[in-house]
This record gives structure tokens, sequence and C-alpha cells, in this order.
């Protein structure tokens, strides 16, 4: 039995099936991934972009950030078939949440790329994507808590209106987890719960080096999960992982879907 069958039976008899995701899987749409050669913090400097600098220097902050959202989104985008083959899975039942560390709302365009419309109804307990680090299309007052799409905001920035600010006076922030800000608790409580719950977890194309998405791979192995790793490189927990497939998530995610769609 190959790998891709092993890990196809584990999630035929799955209760719980939870994928982590990182910018790998969203490498094939043409969105840039951080780490690796090429990475986005090999030409930007990770410093400019910390909620530090953001609380200390707004204009500087938002100056900079043009530039690095035109980067990572500034072409429009699609889900390639490894976004639709999660979706589909989730269509079919056989996995329960995607927890994603992206910010580019590719599983979210894939869902109902998939769903024509009728969206998978949430499960009880909360959304069936879970954006860990928020989402870059949309910005939030951190005065009122108004949220706005990103594009205005980021074209009066580019206009000069540095840092860009909220009807009521607040500054706008891009909607996204910063370097040094916390996460929402209840989101990563609920990541934290949903690995613990998982009789299987998929951690896709993800360096798995950023905290806290890094430790729910162990929380998963600690409870008595099947983890298998997909990506084009190493990460830190490849020899706890079940199998680990060091191919491109195009190949596998699909094949996957197909080897669970022929049972
Ligand atoms: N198929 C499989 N794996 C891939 C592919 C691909 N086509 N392309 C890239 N990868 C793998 C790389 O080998 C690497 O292991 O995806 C991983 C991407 O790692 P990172 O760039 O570090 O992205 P990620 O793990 O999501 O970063 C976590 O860091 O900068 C912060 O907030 C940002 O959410 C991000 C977090």
């Amino acid at each position: 039995m190959d790998d891709l069958e092993r890990l196809a039976a584990d999630l035929r008899t799955a209760e719980t099936a939870v994928a982590l995701t990182g910018a790998g899987i969203s490498a094939p749409s043409g969105v840039p991934t951080f780490r690796g050669d090429g990475g986005v913090w090999d030409r930007f400097d990770e410093g400019q972009f910390t909620h530090g600098r953001f609380q200390r220097d707004p204009a500087g902050f938002w100056a900079a950030r043009i530039d690095l959202q035109r980067e990572l989104f500034g072409d429009d985008h699609e889900p390639n078939v490894a976004h639709e083959a999660l979706a589909a899975l989730q269509q079919s039942g056989r996995l329960e949440t995607i927890v994603t560390q992206n910010t580019d709302g590719l599983h979210d365009d894939a869902a109902e790329a998939i769903s024509d419309g009728d969206r998978l109804q949430t499960p009880l307990d909360g959304p069936s994507i879970l954006e860990l680090h928020g989402n870059a299309r949309r910005v939030r007052c951190v005065d009122c808590g108004q949220r706005a799409e990103a594009d205005p905001i980021f074209e009066r920035a580019a206009a000069g209106e540095l840092p860009p600010r909220c009807d009521c006076g607040g500054l706008f922030k891009p909607d996204v987890v910063l370097f040094g800000e916390q996460l929402p608790g209840a989101a990563i409580q609920r990541a934290r719960s949903l690995a613990r719950e998982s009789d299987v977890f998929l951690a896709i194309g993800s360096s798995l080096v950023v905290e806290p998405a890094a430790s729910l791979p162990r929380i998963a192995t600690g409870s008595g999960a099947t983890v298998a790793v997909v990506t084009l490189e190493e990460t830190p927990f490849d020899e706890l992982a079940d199998v680990v497939f060091r191919r491109d998530v195009t190949d596998v995610l699909p094949a996957l879907y197909e080897r669970l769609e022929e049972s």
C-alpha cells in the first residue's frame, strides 16, 4: 500500500480530519511564499511590518505595506487544483475544517466555486475555513472595529493618505495578524481543539516555523492523529509525521481526492 493509499484509508475512517495550510498551497496560484529561495522575506524586511512598527509609525508602516500588498496580492490570483481538492474534500464530508495561515482568501474562493452558491452549512462550532492570520482583502479600524475592502484603502494610501483613516478618525490596519500581535484567542483555541480532536491532520504547504500554527501538528500527533506533511522542502516536523509527501500540492491533493472518490 503506497503512502497515498494509506492516507486515503485513514481519511475514509476518520471522524475528524483537519487541514492546516500555508503559503505553499497558494504558490501554484502565483502568490509568493515567504521563506525558501526567493521568498518574500528575502526581498522585504519583516521588521517593517511588525505590530510595534504599526503602533510607533503608522504612516511609515502603511507606506511600506503598499509594495508588500502589491507583491503578495497585486495580481488577480485564482484558487488552484489543490485549493479545489480541499474544498471538494470538505464538500464530500471527508474534511471538517481548513485552518489556514494564508490571508489571500483563496480557500473561500475555491469553496464558492465548487459549491456554486449553496455553501456548506458551517459546522456548529464555527467556520469551515479558519483564517488564523486574518484576511488581507480587508482592513479594520483599530478604534471602532469597522471593516472595509482593502483595495480602495490601499489606493488612498498610495495617493498620499498616510496613514489612511476610518470615518470615525481611527487608524485603518490591514485585517491580518502582524508579527508581534496576539492572535484572536478564540481562533487559536479553536485551532488547538481541532488539532486535539483530529484523527487525521494534514499540514499542507507550510514551513511550520511560525507559532502558534507550527505547534498544531504536534498537538495532533499527541492526540493519536495520523499526521501527513505535504511540502516541497523539509519542515521541523518531518520526523514526527506519519507520512511526508515531498511533492507539489497540485499533485498530491487532487490524487488524494481521486483515491477517496474511487472508494
Ligand atoms: N507544493 C508543496 N509545497 C510547496 C509548494 C508547492 N507547490 N510551494 C512551496 N511549498 C512549501 C515550501 O517548501 C515551504 O515549506 O510551502 C512552504 C511555504 O513556507 P512559508 O513560505 O514559510 O509559508 P508559511 O509556512 O505559510 O509561513 C507562515 O509566516 O510570514 C508569516 O504570516 C506569514 O502566514 C505566514 C507564516
